[in-house]
């Protein structure tokens, strides 16, 4: 077997793979060494099955990272209409389900497709199964990477390897052992894109409404999201908790608006007191929230608004509006969508995603501190930043 590359790949996920077809069609020789029995996991259950591909509005301000400037080069250097040029060119088409995120018509194993298609055409060779034990950067600057049976050489080692959300998947955190044995900081990993536990007494209110969702508007002191909220059995998740668990820290609050669309809330309902006094707060509440949520809130309030004290109302409107929550944790790196943290950004070029000290090694993908917001932004992430390692590696000489 040939055992000398160009380039060795490890991680056959969206950044590995975008990697290996630019440096396939490049003409340069690639391996790519996946430890799962198939490349592509997380690609097959994304969005659902339908694979939120990109966002197309995606932009600098949509990613988290010590230094968020970093991502800036690449993304503006891979933009989702080069992904979609590359999906057209393989005659797939999508749809904009809402705020700019893409989702792939013919479902998630077609980008799959496309991208091992691309693969194949450029001649990449792909070994799942692949357990490595060893990474190895000798005095000339050459790569050997020892896996299974088999001692692989190359000019350049770019790490794709994820990160360590949803180990059941096989994610593993080998991308920061491998950044550590070479001397590199990494930002300290932790849970991103999840729900929210709570503790008892809030789980009381909340898990009667498991399935309920609600359009709201949450906050805490650095970010503010609108979209759905969704009681589960275990706290709060649904779309705005898992952007703004993205930003939230051990011990903060979050605060969460249901009626994002009343701008006052407390004149609201003193104008419904006198416009409706015999009707009851949970009716006109049915009218904004779901019945059940409307229901749950207003348990203890049984009499017409037009008995109920002004006092009382600016209270209820307090609650509505600016409902204070401090989660007790999250559900985890077992549940993250994504994880945030990994390799520091002040170790790489944000150009080429080349290791500043270790010349011919690469980082790209979720293994580095970019982590973006839900909606395509992630995947928009693993594209370009696997597309500028490959540009800088084809485009260097020495390699
Ligand atoms: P990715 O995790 O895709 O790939 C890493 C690869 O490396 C894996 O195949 C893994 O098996 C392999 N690997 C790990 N350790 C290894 C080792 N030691 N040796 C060899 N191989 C190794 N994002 C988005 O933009 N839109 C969406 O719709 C979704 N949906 C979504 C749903 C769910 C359930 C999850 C968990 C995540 C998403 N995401 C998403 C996030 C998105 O999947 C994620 O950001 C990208 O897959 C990251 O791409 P990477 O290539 O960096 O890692």
């Amino acid at each position: 077997m040939k055992n000398r590359f160009d380039t060795v790949i490890i991680g056959g996920g969206a950044a590995g793979l975008m990697c290996a077809l630019t440096l396939g069609t490049a003409g340069k020789t690639v391996l790519v060494l996946e430890k799962a029995k198939k490349p592509g996991a997380k690609i097959l259950i994304s969005g659902g099955g339908r694979c939120n591909f990109t966002n197309q509005d995606a932009g600098p301000s949509n990613y988290i990272s010590e230094n968020p400037h970093f991502a800036k080069s690449a993304l503006a250097r891979y933009t989702p209409w080069d992904f979609m040029g590359l999906l057209a060119a393989h005659g797939v088409t999508w749809h904009e389900k809402k705020l700019g995120q893409l989702f792939c018509d013919q479902g998630a194993k077609r980008i799959l497709s496309v991208l091992l298609d691309e693969c194949e055409k450029g001649g990449v060779k792909i070994d799942c199964d692949a357990q490595v034990n060893n990474v190895e950067r000798d005095t000339s600057g050459l790569y050997h990477v020892s896996y299974n049976e088999t001692v692989v050489t190359a000019d350049c080692l770019v790490m794709a390897s994820g990160g360590p959300s949803i180990p059941k998947m096989g994610a593993t955190g080998f991308g920061y052992d491998l950044a550590r044995n070479f001397g590199l900081k990494i930002i300290e990993p932790k849970p991103a894109l999840v729900p929210f536990t709570f503790a008892d007494d809030d789980l009381a209110f909340m898990k009667p409404l498991a399935g309920v969702s609600a359009d709201s508007v949450v906050s805490n002191e650095r970010k503010t999201f609108r979209e759905n909220i969704l009681f589960t059995h275990r706290g709060l998740s649904g779309p705005a908790i898992l952007q703004i668990s993205s930003y939230w820290n051990k011990g903060e609050a979050i605060s969460i608006n249901l009626l994002p669309d009343i701008s006052d809330t407390a004149g609201w309902l003193l104008e419904m007191k006198k416009a409706k006094p015999k009707s009851q707060l949970k009716t006109i509440l049915g009218d904004q929230l779901s019945s059940r949520l409307a229901d749950a809130l207003m348990v203890d309030e049984s009499r017409p608004l037009g008995e109920m004290a002004n006092g009382r109302l600016a209270a209820i409107a307090d609650k509505l509006s600016k409902w204070h929550l401090t989660p007790t944790g999250t559900e985890g790196l077992a549940k993250a969508e994504v994880t945030r943290g990994g390799v520091s950004t002040d170790e790489l070029s944000s150009k080429t995603m080349e290791c500043k000290s270790v010349p011919g090694l690469y980082f790209i993908g979720e293994c580095v501190d970019v982590t973006g917001w839900l909606g395509g932004y992630n995947f928009q992430w693993a594209w370009a930043s696997g597309w500028a390692a490959a540009q800088a590696i084809a485009a260097n000489k020495n390699h």
